[in-house]
């Protein structure tokens, strides 16, 4: 484990003018929560995500954890690899063990992204990420407080406002003990009136984007320490290229100033991009951490076991190629029938056998289904 107090990186988040860079510090035990708010379409996301791109990219040790409602984030699978926790993910979302999935990534350092929408209820998706949080933040376990982790959670009104919850009171406990334990918050939310005062009490670094509302802009003067009269720049926002923000904050310029994100805009797509044999891998070591898994219902344990094999099957599509194995399994399909064919593929793959499975590369539905002696099987085509 690098020390922690040999991180410390200058991130460019874009230009205050021809000469001179909006730069971020960016120092686990320094650095504080940093809350970007704009009104929708003003380039929230993408400047955390360009923020979270660049600490990765100047600075590999720090841990990437993040919350995501809308699946933006996604896109930052092209760029490393982040473990998807969630339905499609190389991890199943598992309200009950939310806690120990918290607790596990930070002490086996992954880089996660958790699909929130995977989760049903609001409830629940409150639930769980409160008590995810409550495990990363490692209460009583001291040793893993070094471990720098960036923690980005966008549209943070959603879990963090004027009414009481679980999120809520986690949220407001990390951005006061986050310093203490080496994480960086990052919060993206439409307004800064949404997001609970308590919360943005503690926050370092606000970065403004276009308000609509003239009240909100001169409240956001008063935040940035300038005068009233700059609510008119902020007005301007709208008219000038979008990707303006003003910022200021105890990582950032002091006092205030504008600057234009610079970023290539992030795709929009359904695919969800792949990570690598390493990031399978970790995934992997993972998903078997999460131990007390048996005492889940059968409909979770087979999700897990469902999770483990699309993983083997995106290992296998990674590592093998072959006419023959592709020819085999259709033959063996047509003769004895594609859920047969495709249960003994499992197994194949379940035993890490070698040269058997691309008929699974090819697709990957996977789904379960009863078989004739009335047990579930998986069955893939
Ligand atoms: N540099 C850029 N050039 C062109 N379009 C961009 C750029 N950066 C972001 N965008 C696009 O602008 C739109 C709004 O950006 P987004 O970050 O999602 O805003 P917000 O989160 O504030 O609603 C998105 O469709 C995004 O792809
Ligand atoms: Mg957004």
């Amino acid at each position: 484990m690098e020390g922690v107090a040999s991180i410390m990186v200058q991130i460019q988040l874009g230009k205050i003018s021809d000469t001179e860079e909006m730069l971020f510090n960016y120092e686990p035990k320094k650095t504080l929560a940093t809350h970007v708010f704009g009104i929708t379409g003003s380039r929230k996301t993408s400047l955390q995500l360009e923020m979270i791109k660049k600490f990765k990219q100047q600075q590999p040790t720090p841990q990437i954890v993040i919350f995501s409602r809308e699946g933006d984030e996604l896109a930052l699978r092209n760029d490393f690899d982040l473990i998807l926790i969630g339905q499609d993910g190389e991890v199943p979302i598992e309200i009950k063990l939310a806690k120990m999935m918290g607790e596990n990534t930070r002490k086996q350092h992954l880089d996660v992204i958790i699909d929130l929408s995977s989760i049903k209820t609001e409830k629940e998706q409150d639930e769980f990420l409160a008590n995810f949080l409550d495990g990363l933040m490692m209460d009583g376990q001291r040793h893993f407080w070094k471990k720098p982790c960036v923690v980005m959670i966008d549209e943070v009104q959603l879990f963090c406002n004027s009414s009481s919850s679980k999120s809520r009171d986690a949220i407001v406990r990390l951005v006061t003990l986050c310093r203490k334990r080496s994480i960086i918050p990052i919060f993206g939310s439409h307004q800064l009136k949404d997001f609970y005062w308590k919360a943005r009490n503690d926050v370092g670094n606000v970065i403004i984007g276009y308000l609509k509302d003239p009240k909100q802009r001169e409240a956001a003067c008063e935040l940035l320490k300038i005068p009233i009269s700059e609510a008119d720049t902020i007005a301007g926002f709208k008219d000038e290229p979008k990707g303006r923000f003003y910022a200021e904050g105890f990582d950032m310029a002091s006092p205030a100033k504008v600057f234009i994100l610079e970023n290539k805009p992030y795709p929009e797509s359904e695919e969800i991009p792949k990570i690598s044999l390493e990031g399978l891998d970790k995934a992997k070591t993972f998903l078997h951490s999460l131990q007390p898994k048996d005492q889940l219902s059968v409909e979770s344990q087979l999700r897990f076991e469902l999770a483990e094999t699309r993983n083997l099957a995106d290992k296998l599509a990674l590592t093998q190629d072959s006419k023959e194995n592709l020819e085999r399994v259709r033959k063996e399909g047509e003769e004895v029938g594609y859920d047969s064919a495709m249960t003994h593929a499992f197994y194949i793959i379940k035993n890490n056998e070698e040269h058997s499975i691309l008929g699974i590369k090819k697709s990957r539905k996977v789904e379960l289904v009863k078989n004739s002696k009335g047990r579930l099987a998986v069955v893939i085509q």
